[in-house]
């Protein structure tokens, strides 16, 4: 971790802990204990497009089975560390550690065998496609059977499961979300990751989606969490990051952060206490 963020409490983590990774039918990790290993560690990351650094070498860890949520404005560079992580991106420096692995000299697919997985900003489902078929696609490194993670992730969002042949591009923008993230949790990954999941969705919605990334939590899966909506975000996660102009800023647990007079003014908007 970098010595120039700002932590804004001493505490530790003090929620339950958990042991590892999801998959069908893996109970309540969360009540068993976290292990405190760290998954995750971003050590001094850069991403620059053409001379431009967007991200300027930020440090940050992810614990097994936590959630950690990276909030930010506008061009923060949120998303451009997420689509470092998987490689969408190719790091101008520093180093991406998952499990021991080093990443940054992976490709993309050979990160997501690894256990890592991005729901992207936008959700990106394929329009076309049947539920059932994008869930499929979710899967395509696979070569085992599905069925017991198709009924895991339908049993996570029956809706899905009613609309099962149904094109994506015609499910609303609630459902095309929980779409992007079952087709996620259908690579069965170790880590998900996901990009503004709340963006462009009604209050009641958002509420829903953040049920179900507390659920998946839950169920022991560790989650790396960017969103504008720092409110939410915060209630959710374990632990976070503020990024501003491609540094992190401030660091702590989400009740630190949500409790930190800065980030109410910045982020959270004056009418909230
Ligand atoms: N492909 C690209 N080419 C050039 N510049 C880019 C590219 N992608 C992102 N940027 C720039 O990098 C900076 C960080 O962008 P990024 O998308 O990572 O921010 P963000 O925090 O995710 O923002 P938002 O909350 O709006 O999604 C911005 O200034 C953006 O214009
Ligand atoms: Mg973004």
């Amino acid at each position: 971790m970098s010595d120039k963020n700002k932590n804004v409490a001493s505490t530790g983590n003090t929620v339950g802990k958990v042991t590892s990774a999801g998959g069908p039918g893996f109970g309540n990790k969360r009540e068993e204990g976290l292990s405190g290993k760290v998954l995750l560690k971003v050590d001094g990351l850069k991403v620059s497009y053409g001379g431009i650094e967007a991200v300027r070498g930020i440090s940050f860890d992810v614990p097994e089975g936590e959630i950690v949520t990276l909030i930010g404005a506008n061009g923060a560079g949120k998303s451009s560390t997420l689509r470092a992580i998987v490689g969408l991106e190719k790091a101008a420096g520093g180093t991406i550690t998952f499990n021991g692995a080093e990443l940054t000299s992976m490709g993309t697919e050979q990160i997501v065998k690894n256990g890592i997985t991005l729901v992207p900003e936008g959700r990106r489902v394929f329009v076309n496609l049947s539920v059932y078929e994008n869930l499929r696609m979710g899967a395509y490194l696979r070569k085992d059977d599905l069925s017991a993670d198709l009924e895991w992730v339908y049993s996570l969002f029956p809706r899905l499961k009613e609309r099962h042949w149904q094109a994506a591009g015609t499910l609303s923008g609630g459902e095309q979300q929980m779409l992007a993230i079952a087709r996620a949790l259908m690579s069965r990954p170790q880590m998900i990751m996901m990009d503004e999941p709340s963006l462009g969705l009604a209050p009641i919605i958002v509420q829903e989606v953040f049920d179900i990334i507390r659920e998946i939590n839950r169920q022991g899966m560790t989650i790396l969490l960017v969103e504008q909506n720092a409110n939410m975000a915060l209630k959710a996660a374990d632990k976070g990051y503020v990024m501003e102009t491609g540094r992190i800023t401030l660091n702590g647990t989400g009740m630190e952060l949500a409790e930190n007079d800065e980030v109410k003014e910045a982020y959270l908007g004056k009418s909230h206490k």
